[in-house]
């Protein structure tokens, strides 16, 4: 059985609802509160493994209660924690996230905690898991130079990576050389190009700057208005799920896309194939609240 090796963090969510998002110096009261698990890479691993696909995760936690509960939800999604490396100095991170219950918006603030302190050196000790693996998924939220360094070992190993650049932070140059598919969403893609992306054809524009710069496919994912694909060949538009009035939190929508999408390719699934899954599973993440707790499993998929 081929594999997925997730290098990325876990955090505790705290999430706080309400009817609008406060402003700057604003005290709202909340409709509702919820702690449970998150992290970008954390959250794909969820994904890809709730849809099939045999995870690795590679990352740090604390030896706390909140690592403890990395470890109960990667037992209960069997994922293989081989990989997680457990700190007795730093605490697992943590998140702050309000969601507007309106429209299922957020704003979020990550401490990273100990994910943010896995080392070159512990990546070297677990590069089996990546090399062994067909498809190397990773983000932002680990300190860029260890990011860099696993995307080199897996390309070396050809491995189809795929780079979530989220959050958007300033990478160099020489990321973009390592990347088979490269999967912001507009923010994002507007951090790197430089410009505003709102229609198709900024999206398209962008999608071309990131193939110059040695991305083989740019995925921008658009929110309700679904994605804008890129690769050499072809250029095209996919629409998003309609599930209008039903979104509740779209917290981890981009994760669950990338997580899909690698469980997708995974498996084989044609290009456009892997897309309007990755597409189908995103949005059904949305129509439930939390980010891992909101990964579809592929039974919720008919
Ligand atoms: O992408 C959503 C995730 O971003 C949340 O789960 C939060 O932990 C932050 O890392």
């Amino acid at each position: 059985m081929s594999s997925i090796c997730v290098l990325g963090n876990f955090v505790a969510d705290n999430s706080f609802y309400a009817n609008k998002l406060p402003m700057k110096g604003q005290t709202l009261f909340g409709t509702g509160h919820q702690v449970g698990p998150g992290g970008k890479g954390s959250n794909q691993a969820i994904a890809a493994s709730r849809l099939g696909s045999k995870v690795y995760f590679l990352g740090k936690i604390g030896d706390d209660a909140n690592g403890k509960m990395a470890l109960n939800l990667y037992k209960k999604n069997k994922i293989e924690t081989k990989t997680v490396v457990v700190s007795k100095k730093y605490p697992t991170g943590v998140a702050g996230i309000m969601i507007n219950t309106s429209d299922g918006t957020n704003a979020i603030i990550v401490y990273p905690g100990a994910s943010m302190e896995i080392t070159k050196e512990e990546v070297d000790s677990f590069s089996k898991y990546i090399t062994d693996s067909k498809i190397f998924l990773t983000q932002l939220e680990i300190k860029t130079d260890v990011t860099l360094y696993s995307l080199k070992i897996a390309k070396n190993a050809n491995c189809t990576t795929i780079l979530n650049p989220a959050p958007a932070i300033k990478i160099s140059d020489e990321f973009f050389k390592h990347i088979d598919f490269f999967t912001p969403n507009e923010t994002e893609a507007e951090f790197y190009f430089g410009k505003k992306i709102v229609s198709y054809d900024d999206a398209k524009l962008a999608g071309n700057f990131f193939l110059k710069k040695g991305v083989k496919n740019s995925i921008i994912t658009l929110g309700e208005k679904g994605i804008y694909f890129s690769n050499k060949n072809e250029n095209f538009s996919l629409p998003a799920l309609n599930i209008k009035g039903k979104v509740v939190d779209t917290t981890g929508a981009g994760d669950a896309f990338s997580g899909a999408l690698a469980s997708a390719l995974d498996k084989k699934l044609n290009l456009k194939d892997s897309l309007q899954f990755a597409i189908k599973v995103s949005g059904k993440s949305t129509m439930k609240k939390g980010a891992a707790d909101a990964m579809p499993f592929l039974k919720d998929l008919t």
